[in-house]
């Protein structure tokens, strides 16, 4: 009985001191044993579109500038996005694409039209960044190219010529204009969506008027070896994907689905970087509703094509806060902080999770704009703290992704809670990277890894966290936000343990 009483004392002394120190027990177990799925590359992808500075000034300044660039790319830019390992780029649009006439685009500079962007500020658009300058980029930093055909406000006819015009390595009129415009030989652009948000600004449709034109649409992209990717449900619009894979799936090779974490609501999204702790939670808990819904769409899709063959491509996802004061509002630039690193991290271990269905993903957008990995002013370039998850991540691309299961404290606030641990794991040429995120942004978490037996000699890590929830990185100022060695972490008798930082992302690599 005594025993009893003294081994209770000692039991609340411990769980006292955790609590006091701030410290909370999370166990991890990484199978392993049992790689699960290829994590596509494509899942670390991002999206330019025509909007604000992303295009003009963020990728693109022309040859004439005084900012350094290579054919009118900015150099500092492809430099930070090389680093990157960016694996793919969506282009034009978002909104935009529905309004993109590609031919507008293509020829000598002079000559090309101009139009308004009807959509991001009723700008007028110059057309200098076109189909060459988009492929020529994708070519410069690496990446894939994954194109948007205007369905809204296109034909047929003009989305089949683009595709020719790109691809084909044949005698016709679209590859001799091609050859004529400065590009001898094809491009190998492998990803083609018609339409973009078919059921909202690409043209208000129903989805069993969409799933028709899909279906014409898709007979007349003729390239072997293409991509087709049919416009997908925003959020919880599960009829969307039902109807989409009951008439079409048989004729597409990805779905898509738009969701973006928006704390408050759309009349009043929130500040980028003036929040409180209650905003920070709901940021995050409104983050890993991705989960539920990847799984949900991911079951629907899973009637019609249980052999997984379709992807579901979450092409547009990000973070989405009110303008910066004294900001175009039709440019929706927006800051980026160390809760977007959160974010960042939440959503691409979700991602990594769901390789088995989920193929591609698209933050949006790229730079200057919603959650963003870049922002530029002028010369100046500031790397973002989703930047630097993004680099702390790339370790995940065309790695088999690893089962995790996770028993871990809870974040808490008010009378609200959610777990305060979010991670995935992969392993790649026998090294096993776990990719976590503390939410909790008061207490540390002590992290027990159970590795299925496998055999441990090294381990390393990286981590990307700062003093305040707010914390940023902002032009002509040192970085609050970056990356740093993660030392916290050891192996011992087989073990592996490490304590995970209040808000911070993670990464830990095992051999
Ligand atoms: O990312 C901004 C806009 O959000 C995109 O253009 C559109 O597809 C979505 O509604």
């Amino acid at each position: 009985m005594k025993k009893n009483y003294a081994f209770q004392l000692l039991f609340l002394f411990l769980l006292m001191s955790f609590s006091l120190s701030g410290i909370s027990q999370t166990t991890i177990v990484v199978h392993a044993d049992k790689p699960g799925a290829k994590i596509d590359k494509s899942i670390y992808g991002h999206f330019a579109e025509h909007l604000g500075h992303c295009i003009y000034g963020g990728i693109y300044v022309g040859e004439n500038s005084e900012i350094p660039n290579t054919k009118g790319f900015r150099s500092d830019v492809v430099a930070a996005l090389k680093d990157l390992s960016v694996p793919l780029v969506r282009w034009p649009g978002g909104c935009f694409a529905d309004t993109y006439h590609w031919r507008d685009g293509i020829g000598p500079k002079s000559e090309r039209p101009s139009i308004i962007n009807v959509h991001w500020g009723g700008v007028t658009e110059n057309n200098s960044f076109g189909t060459h300058e988009f492929l020529d980029f994708c070519e410069l930093i690496g990446a894939d190219a994954y194109v948007n055909l205007n369905v809204g406000s296109g034909t047929v006819r003009e989305a089949a010529e683009w595709v020719e015009y790109v691809t084909s390595s044949n005698e016709s009129p679209m590859t001799n204009l091609r050859k004529k415009n400065g590009r001898e030989k094809p491009w190998n652009v492998k990803y083609w969506a018609v339409g973009n948000e078919t059921w909202g600004c690409g043209g208000n449709m129903r989805p069993e008027y969409y799933a028709d034109q899909y279906r014409q649409y898709a007979s007349f992209l003729r390239a072997p070896g293409i991509y087709k990717i049919a416009s997908g449900a925003n959020v919880e619009d599960y009829k969307w994907t039902e109807v989409m894979m009951r008439e079409a799936a048989r004729m597409m090779n990805g779905l898509s689905l738009h969701y973006y974490t928006v704390p408050n609501n759309w009349q009043n999204k929130g500040s980028a970087t003036d929040f409180n702790e209650e905003v920070w939670f709901t940021t995050l808990q409104k983050t890993l509703k991705m989960d539920t819904l990847v799984t949900k769409h991911s079951a629907i899709m899973d009637k019609y094509d249980p052999r997984k063959r379709v992807g579901l491509l979450v092409d547009e996802w990000g973070s989405w806060y009110d303008v910066e004061p004294g900001t175009n509002p039709g440019f929706l630039f927006q800051q980026n902080s160390l809760r977007d690193a959160i974010v960042a991290g939440i959503n691409l271990n979700i991602f990594n999770n769901h390789a088995d269905r989920v193929r591609m993903s698209n933050i949006a957008q790229m730079i200057n704009v919603l959650q963003s990995v870049i922002l530029t002013k002028d010369k100046e370039m500031v790397l973002t703290p989703t930047y630097y998850v993004f680099k702390l991540y790339k370790v995940h691309q065309e790695a088999l992704m690893l089962p995790v299961e996770i028993k871990c404290n809870q974040y808490t606030l008010g009378t609200q809670s959610l777990d305060a641990v979010n991670c995935s794991a992969s392993v790649k040429d026998g090294v096993v990277s776990i990719t976590l995120c503390n939410l909790d942004p008061n207490k540390s978490q002590q992290v027990s890894f159970d590795l299925s037996g496998m055999k441990l000699s090294k381990v390393s890590g990286k981590i990307v966290t700062a003093g305040k929830i707010n914390a940023y990185n902002d032009f002509g100022k040192k970085e609050e936000v970056t990356e740093a060695d993660f030392k916290n972490v050891k192996i011992a008798s087989g073990k592996v343990d490490a304590t995970i930082p209040s808000k911070s992302v993670v990464l830990i690599q095992l051999q």
